[in-house]
């Protein structure tokens, strides 16, 4: 007991969370069929390319993706990568079914959580093999009724788990080999669980946490996951999931996405809206169209302790959004106070 003074901040990386109470209803108990695990996305998506990708086959990622996911898949194979048009200002994706060959390997994404489950060409869902990736909503109607070839996702961008990355298919039901991480992955994911842990003590106020001593084990950790083969996910992560109260935190973020995209929508700002209607997106991302405003509402922002997010940068958004959106965060860990803290915020600088 002592009488410290919470800090408070918004964004940013998940601290380990607070669980007292907590009912869960499980989590890979969501999925129909799981049939791998790896510590990260990238980990995934590189085991379902190795089952899939044939010598004649090229491989389609979106033009705006994640680009440690892109590197790392065109480090892992010697096929051709091609881009397709995903632009997020767009309500869907658009696959080129003109140029796709038999055998092309076709991986799509739920950009930002905020997309419903499309609808596939026959031609191509018979010829291609289809992959879908769903880290920024792993548990959305889509993700969860797909039934395509293989979908995957990252769990660490949404929960507060040190690794994770899972693999799931209706269609398939081969298990991928469960590989061993080198005890190297292993430090390096007690880095990351040290940094959630430190996280969680600066935000309850202890003195002797700096927020340098979390951000320090943060970039010693992602170093490292660039740098070594990523194995199979950790039997922390996967205890941790089970008592997550997930159906909860989703539902609070569906509620905190409405109340943060009405209060910007309404004075008069652009918002990416979801068209799934059960989407429970991380954040709500705010489209200034305009670089030099958002420079100027981000640097506010971070002045007053708000961490906005952006997805990607040097990522191919051929309209300018990558200097012109802000994603403000809008998951479990926040409430109203807290968000209307944030669009005061916001709208204080943007106006
Ligand atoms: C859509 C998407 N897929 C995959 C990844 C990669 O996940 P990981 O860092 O666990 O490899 C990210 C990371 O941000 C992402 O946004």
């Amino acid at each position: 007991v002592s009488n410290v003074t919470p800090r408070w901040e918004h964004g940013s990386s998940l601290p380990f969370p607070d669980l007292a109470g907590e009912e869960s209803p499980g989590f890979v108990r969501c999925y129909p069929t799981v049939l791998g695990t790896s510590v990260s996305g990238r980990g995934a998506l590189l085991s379902i390319l190795a089952r899939v990708v044939q010598p004649q086959s090229r491989v389609w990622m979106p033009a705006y993706f994640c680009p440690d996911v892109r590197d790392a898949v065109r480090r892992a194979c010697d096929n051709e990568v091609l881009p397709f048009p995903d632009r997020p200002r767009d309500r869907a994706f658009e696959l080129p079914a003109d140029l796709l060959r038999s055998g092309d390997v076709v991986v799509v994404q739920n950009l930002f959580g905020i997309r419903s489950a499309p609808a596939y060409d026959p031609e191509v869902r018979r010829s291609c093999v289809l992959v879908e990736d769903h880290t920024h909503d792993p548990l959305s109607e889509w993700a969860l009724t797909t039934t395509v070839d293989y979908a995957f996702a990252s769990l660490r961008k949404t929960l507060p788990v040190p690794d994770g990355g899972l693999i799931w298919s209706r269609s398939q039901g081969e298990a991928f080999p469960v590989v061993p991480n080198s005890m190297r992955m292993l430090e390096a994911i007690g880095d990351r669980v040290k940094a959630m842990l430190l996280k969680k003590e600066y935000l309850l106020g202890t003195d002797d946490v700096t927020k340098g001593a979390y951000r320090s084990y943060e970039a010693r950790v992602e170093a490292e996951f660039a740098r070594l083969p990523h194995g199979a996910m950790t039997a922390l992560s996967t205890a941790l999931l089970e008592v997550f109260p997930v159906d909860r935190w989703r539902d609070v973020h569906r509620q905190n996405f409405a109340y943060l995209s009405e209060r910007l929508r309404s004075a008069g700002f652009d918002v990416l809206e979801a068209s799934a209607p059960d989407a429970a997106p991380f954040g709500v991302v705010a489209d200034l169209h305009d670089a030099a405003l958002t420079a100027r509402v981000r640097d506010g922002l971070l002045a007053r302790d708000i961490y906005p997010c952006v997805l990607w940068r040097g990522e191919h958004a051929p309209d300018g959004f990558e200097q012109e959106h802000l994603i403000l965060r809008c998951d479990y860990r926040y409430d109203k106070d807290d968000l209307g803290r944030v669009a005061d915020a916001f709208l204080m600088l943007a106006r």
